[in-house]
C-alpha cells in the first residue's frame, strides 16, 4: 500500500529565519559573553555574524578575542587551553602570545614564519565583552561608554537566542507607541524627547508600574542606545526608593537569528527616618529580598517582545501613525552602522540555522 504524501500541516506565523533576511548585518561592537563567564583559564567560543570567536583571559585581566582557526593545520581553538597567558591549539600544541604571535610549537622546534593569529578588537564594558565587527574589515572608529550600573553586586544575568533581527531591540527603545498596548505600562507620557547624537540617543518617559510585593508606583524610564546592539534602561520608582538599570545587547550569530543579553542591577534607597546603619540593613535587606523578584520580572518584561521579533519583519517604509515613539529619526540614525549599499551586503537565507531557545541564570 503506497503511503500519503502528505506531512504535518504547520500552523502560526512563519519564524523570522524562515525567509530570506530584510536587514543586513550592522557594523560596531557586539556582545558576545557576560564577564563572569570569562573565567581566568577558560576558553570560549561564540557565534558572531556567522563566525566563531574564540575568547580568552590574561593573566593580568586583559580579554583576547581571536578567530578560531589554528594556522598551523587549521584545528579550531575553541578546543584549546590557556597555559599563563598563551593560547595552546588542541592539535600538535603550538601556543600563541598575547600578541598572537606563535611562541612555539609542540615539538620544541622554531615556529613557522607568518603563523600568528589574528587578534580581534575587543573590549570590557559594564559587566560583558564586546568585539568589533565592520563589513569592511575597518578599525575600530568609536568606542563604547561605560553606562553608570548600580549597588555593589554583580549583575544578574540572562542569555536568550531567537530568530530575528538585533535592530529590533535597539528600536524597541524608542517605539513609545508599544509599551502601553504590549507591555502593558499604564498611560506614558514623553519626559524628554529623543536625541539622536554621533552614535548615541537618549529618551525619557513617565508612566506608572504595579511592582511585584510592592504595589503601583509612578515610573521614571531613560533608555539610551549606544551603536545598533546596545541599549541602556534605567528606572525609578520614586514612591519606594527603587532604582533598576539594565544593560541589553543584541549580537546577530546569522543573517536572520541572533543573540539578547541582559544584566540587571538594582539599588533601594536607605530610609532617611533611621538611623545610618539600620537604614543600610534595610536597604541591603529589600535589594536581597526584591532582587530576584524584580530580576523575573525584567525577563518576563523583555520576553513579551520575542514572539513579534521573531516573526516580523523589516517594514520600509513604516506606515507611521501619531502616538509612535520617534521611529523615523531612529530609522535615520540606524543607518550609520550599515554598508552605503546594504543589499550588497546581505547573504542569502540558505545559510540560515533555525535557533530558538531561552536561558535565564
Ligand atoms: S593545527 Fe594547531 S597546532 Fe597544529
Ligand atoms: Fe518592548
Amino acid at each position: 500500500m503506497s503511503r500519503p504524501h502528505t506531512r504535518p500541516f504547520t500552523e502560526g506565523p512563519s519564524p523570522a529565519d524562515a525567509h530570506a533576511p530584510t536587514l543586513p548585518y550592522p557594523d560596531g561592537w557586539f556582545a558576545v559573553a557576560f564577564s563572569s563567564e570569562l573565567v581566568p583559564g577558560t576558553v570560549l567560543t561564540r557565534p558572531l555574524q556567522g563566525e566563531d570567536v574564540v575568547l580568552y583571559r590574561l593573566r593580568d585581566g586583559g580579554v583576547r578575542a581571536v578567530r578560531p582557526y589554528c594556522p598551523h593545520l587549521g584545528a579550531h581553538l575553541g578546543l584549546g587551553s590557556v597555559e599563563g597567558d598563551d593560547l595552546l591549539c588542541p592539535f600538535h600544541r603550538f601556543a600563541f602570545g598575547p600578541d598572537g604571535s606563535c611562541v612555539r610549537t609542540g615539538y620544541g622546534t622554531p615556529p613557522p614564519p607568518s603563523s600568528g593569529l589574528t587578534l580581534l578588537p575587543v573590549r570590557e564594558v559594564n559587566d560583558a565583552v564586546f568585539v568589533w565587527r565592520h563589513h569592511d574589515g575597518r578599525a575600530p572608529d568609536w568606542e563604547l561608554p561605560a553606562w553608570h550600573t548600580l549597588g555593589t553586586r554583580a549583575p544578574r544575568v540572562a542569555t536568550w537566542e531567537m530568530a530575528g533581527h538585533s535592530q529590533d531591540v535597539v528600536e524597541n527603545a524608542v517605539d513609545l507607541g508599544h509599551f502601553t498596548p504590549l507591555h502593558g505600562w499604564g498611560e506614558s507620557e514623553v519626559a524628554e524627547p529623543a536625541v539622536f547624537e554621533g552614535r548615541s540617543f537618549r529618551v525619557s518617559v513617565r508612566s506608572r508600574e504595579r511592582v511585584p510585593l510592592l504595589g503601583e508606583s509612578p515610573l521614571e524610564v531613560t533608555l539610551e542606545g549606544c551603536g545598533i546592539s546596545r541599549v541602556h534602561v534605567c528606572t525609578a520608582l520614586p514612591r519606594f526608593g527603587v532604582r533598576t538599570c539594565a544593560m541589553y545587547a543584541a549580537t546577530m550569530i546569522t543573517p536572520s537569528a541572533f543573540q539578547l543579553r541582559q544584566a540587571s542591577y538594582l539599588d533601594v534607597a536607605e530610609p532617611g527616618a533611621l538611623p545610618a546603619p539600620v537604614a543600610r540593613w534595610v536597604s541591603r535587606s529589600v535589594t536581597r529580598l526584591l532582587g530576584g523578584v524584580m530580576f523575573r520580572g525584567n525577563c518576563e518584561f523583555v520576553a513579551q517582545d520575542f514572539p513579534v521579533w521573531a516573526t516580523k519583519r523589516y517594514q520600509s517604509p513604516p506606515r507611521l501613525a501619531r502616538g509612535d515613539g520617534p521611529i523615523g529619526p531612529f530609522r535615520q540614525w540606524a543607518r550609520q552602522f550599515y554598508a552605503a549599499d546594504p543589499l550588497r551586503a546581505q547573504v542569502p537565507s540558505s545559510a540560515v540555522r533555525a535557533v530558538e531557545g531561552s536561558r535565564v541564570n
